[in-house]
């Protein structure tokens, strides 16, 4: 059993993730009495802890509101504040100040990755790394080369066990149900194969545009923002091995064996898209050529999948906000009844991710009567909403347990890297689609060959 984390450092705390997400997330921790640790916030602007009081406050309003007086002024009286420049030795001097006796602090890096060097020389370097742990969050690099430098970075001062990557969609309780799910049962495993699935398909639909974010977004689109992690992340939950073993090492090494067998893409399986009115967003440049939908065709040369096509599609602006999962069986080898595989979707699984998490089970069962006609059904095994607790609080919580099942491991970060290398700068050009449609309308023509796109149910 690894030590608990005995102080929590946020560098950037004055910024958007912890605006968005830290604050709340450990809210929800003193809400439920596990805050007990000091919670050090550090930034460049000459903040008073009032500032950050008003700022840690606003956040909770922002997030749901204050519905626990306590608890709130819990998370107020763990707050310190420490201002300073990153590149200046004394603003980690102050740190360790303000760090007293903690011995294993976490390092909460919520700053833009360009600062990260900066960051981690200080920290080395002050000797404050010693029995540390680092938490970072994507993007972890944008293409392979600066994806190593970044670990390099990261382990001159850190050892790969210290390090916690945070993909959130790991610590959704939909996409933890989908490794639990394959390998809690037994029925699943004869049929999940390439002798049974035809094709499997994953959209991550948004109604929202950047929302502000024109200018990061400018630096990442999205095939880096949310296909090569977070839709990776969930291919590699479906596709993977059993693992072999209980440790968390097991599904680490089953992760990176799926994006080692995936068939580095071709541009050629790939259609890119742009909402209309998306130059007109701050930030962004009137010829910009940066996908907001990004469709693929990924092929996973293993033993399990050869032949299977994963078809995978995000985009913002578009009909709905969900993610799901189909995962099509092969049409019956005859066809008995006149009816019996429309489309030939006749079984398949549906696993929606978000909002609500769901798994159902698609089969034809007669209809009463003397003709043999039937209907689709789907047999509904969950449907709810997702767990109390949200990621960014389990996720938090865990690294800072020492718990790393829910993090990304470096190997796992690179080889995904390796697959989408080919089509980061080759690429067609991006195709303008309409805000609340579902793209561009040549992303139908990459998955035609398997009966088409499903969207996802409406809430
Ligand atoms: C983030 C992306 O990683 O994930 C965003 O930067 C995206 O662009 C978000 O909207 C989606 O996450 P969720 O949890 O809202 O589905």
């Amino acid at each position: 059993h690894p030590e608990h984390s005995d102080a929590l450092v946020i560098f950037g705390v004055t910024g958007d993730l912890a605006r968005k997400k830290i604050f709340p997330a450990l809210y929800a921790m003193a809400k439920r009495g596990v805050l007990t640790l000091p919670v050090i916030g550090v930034a460049s602007s000459k903040w008073s802890i009032a500032q950050l009081h008003e700022r840690a406050t606003d956040s909770i309003n922002e997030s749901g509101g204050i519905d626990d007086p306590d608890a709130m002024s819990v998370l107020l009286s763990r707050l310190t504040y420490v201002s300073g420049n990153y590149k200046n030795p004394e603003t980690f001097a102050a740190l360790r100040e303000v760090l007293g006796t903690a011995v294993r602090p976490a390092y909460y890096l919520a700053i833009p990755p360009a600062l990260f060097e900066t960051m981690i020389q200080g920290l080395r370097d002050s000797g404050l790394a010693e029995n540390a742990r680092l938490i970072v969050e994507k993007p972890f690099g944008r293409d392979l080369a600066s994806a190593r430098e970044l670990n390099r970075i990261a382990r001159s001062a850190f050892p790969e066990d210290a390090i916690f990557r945070i993909d959130h969609y790991l610590g959704k309780e939909a996409i933890m149900n989908i490794l639990y799910f394959r390998f809690a049962n037994t029925f699943l495993e004869p049929i999940w194969n390439r002798n049974y699935i035809s094709s499997v398909q994953i959209t991550l639909s948004e109604k929202f545009g950047v929302e502000g974010r024109g200018a990061f977004y400018e630096t990442a689109g999205c095939l880096r923002d949310v296909v090569q992690n977070h839709l990776f992340q969930i291919v590699a939950l479906l596709a993977m091995e059993p693992p072999a073993y209980r440790g968390y090492g097991a599904v680490h090494e089953k992760t990176a064996e799926v994006f080692h067998a995936m068939r580095p893409l071709s541009p050629t399986d790939m259609v890119r898209g742009q909402y209309e009115s998306y130059r007109a967003e701050a930030g962004v440049p009137q010829d910009s050529d940066v996908e907001t939908y990004c469709a693929l065709r990924l092929y996973i040369d293993s033993w399990r999948w050869q032949g299977v096509t994963w078809y995978l599609r995000s985009g913002k602006c578009l009909s709905e906000t969900g993610a799901e999962v189909v995962v099509q069986l092969k049409a019956p080898p005859q066809r008995l009844f006149a009816d019996s595989h429309p489309d030939g979707r006749a079984n398949y699984l549906r696993i929606r991710l978000s909002p609500r998490s769901a798994i159902a089970l698609a089969a034809r069962v007669k209809r009463p009567g003397k003709e043999f006609i039937g209907d689709q059904r789907e047999l509904v095994l969950v449907d709810e909403q997702q767990g109390a607790e949200t990621p960014y609080e389990r996720l938090l919580g865990d690294a800072m347990a020492g718990n790393g099942a829910l993090f990304i491991r470096q190997d796992a970060v690179e080889a995904a890297w390796a697959v989408v290398e080919p089509i980061l700068e080759n690429h067609p050009p991006v195709v303008p689609y309409f805000s609340r449609s579902w793209g561009p309308e040549s992303a139908n023509r990459l998955i035609e060959a398997d009966g088409g796109w499903i969207n996802p149910m409406p809430e």
